[in-house]
């Protein structure tokens, strides 16, 4: 052993017997264009899209629809950042910012980040502070960044539904019109998982936001399978047994093609095996491995659902637990949710709203609903069932400060 071995605090390991590179394994990371599966048409529209750019001309602006794990944030980042280097080649500055409105949800703090990301103060002479600005004077400063500090910019708003309010895309969208910029461009590319989305947004938003839509499909098993071939370069070579990547890629194909579960799957079923000293990844790993990575996915979708959403959740497990049965009719969780929201003291939803909040869940894979027919003529009906145990919801759902009071 050499002197710096010897040094070495034994509470940590210091070989990478499993991982190769595991931040090939990362959400953020974009693999390189040859790299990415089935999705040749998406990124066409995307270029398509933003084709202007590369002259320095308005890129149309866009919606990218589609359930998680199918590439809209990939394909929308990687595109990106080809038209940046495709417009370098002919001196046409682009810039690119990335905003997670997950994150920044305010228009203040939208409008925030994108002028902090591309001002360059030795062009505008001012910085954008953190913080202290009322949010008319960050738009006063962001129209002069991006007319001192680039030719186009586009604009990635990522988890758009989350956004607070919408103003803040009518004022993006208008500002070459309302002569708020003049010598550079934006677009914007919204993402979000909520297929209704677009109805959310205020009529005046609808009316001037003129955009393309592109929709995302789920990926088939060929194609997980695929996906995770071109990333199976994170491990060390000969450290996945055969049936790893099948194995994976039929699982997360299951109920729906979810890429970033898949990728979530494989990398918990290295770090299983990194921790149990294993020498190779096999298909005991990934079966424990899916069950960590639902549970964990789960967790966060709830976690960052609203308030209300969380009680009609709320409502449904407390009645599967009891109840015999599991699937319970719209109608039936608006009731109990309504109780809940009185005791609560939160003012409750309507019926139509729950109804469309319970389906916003069933397309998130939260819950899984169906339609039913009450007999011939008598029209239908839609039931809803927790796709996960009812004591592992309610003990997230319970992490919510506003939740825990309910108790038992
Ligand atoms: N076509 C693809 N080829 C290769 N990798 C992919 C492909 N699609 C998705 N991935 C990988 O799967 C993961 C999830 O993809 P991405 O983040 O783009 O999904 P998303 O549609 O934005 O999901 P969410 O709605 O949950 O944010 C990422 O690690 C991404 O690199
Ligand atoms: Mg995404």
């Amino acid at each position: 052993m050499t002197d710096e071995e010897l040094d070495r605090d034994p509470l940590f390991r210091y070989e990478q017997p499993i991982f190769a590179d595991e931040d090939l394994l990362k959400i953020t990371h974009i693999p390189g264009p040859e790299r990415i599966v089935g999705r040749d048409q998406h990124m066409q529209e995307v270029a398509d899209a933003l084709n202007p750019a590369i002259f320095g001309q308005e890129p149309t602006h866009l919606f990218v629809f589609g359930k998680t794990g199918t590439g809209k944030t990939l394909t929308s980042r990687s595109v990106s950042e080809r038209v940046v280097t495709e417009a370098a080649r002919g001196d046409t500055r682009v810039s690119t910012v990335f905003v997670d409105c997950g994150e920044q949800n305010t228009e203040a703090s939208v409008i925030k980040t994108i002028a902090r990301r591309i001002n360059d103060p030795n062009r505008t002479g001012f910085t954008v502070p953190e913080r202290g600005l009322a949010t008319g004077d960050y738009y006063t400063r962001l129209w002069k960044v991006l007319d001192s500090c680039t030719d186009v910019v586009i604009i990635i708003l990522d988890e758009i539904d989350m956004l607070q309010d919408d103003e803040v895309l009518r004022k993006l969208s208008r500002a070459g019109e309302n002569r708020r910029i003049s010598s550079s461009n934006i677009g914007i590319i919204g993402i979000s998982n909520k297929i209704d989305f677009p109805e959310q947004l205020t009529e005046r938003v609808k009316s001037s936001f003129a955009h393309d839509e592109l929709v995302c499909p789920p990926y088939d098993a060929n194609q997980l399978r695929e996906i995770l071939e071109h990333r199976r370069d994170a491990f060390q070579e000969g450290v996945l047994t055969d049936d790893v990547i099948p194995l994976t890629a039929a699982l997360a194909a299951q109920e729906h093609g979810d890429a970033r579960k898949a990728i979530d799957i494989l990398r918990n079923a290295g770090r299983l095996a990194t921790r149990n000293g294993d020498d190779q990844v096999t298909a005991e790993h990934v079966h424990a491995a899916k069950e960590k990575t639902e549970a964990d996915r789960f967790a966060e979708l709830i976690d960052g659902a609203p308030t209300q959403a969380k009680l009609i959740l709320y409502a449904l497990t407390h009645l599967t637990e009891s109840h015999s049965e599991s699937e319970f009719s719209t109608k039936k969780i608006f009731k109990a949710y309504r109780t809940l929201a009185e005791t609560l003291d939160v003012k409750p939803l309507s019926e139509r709203r729950v109804q469309e909040i319970l389906k916003e869940q069933d397309f998130l894979n939260v819950i899984q609903s169906e339609r039913r027919g009450r007999g011939r003529g008598r029209g239908m009906y839609a039931t809803h069932r927790l796709l996960e145990d009812a004591p592992i919801v309610k003990r997230v759902l319970q992490r919510d400060s506003r939740l825990s009071e309910i108790g038992e």
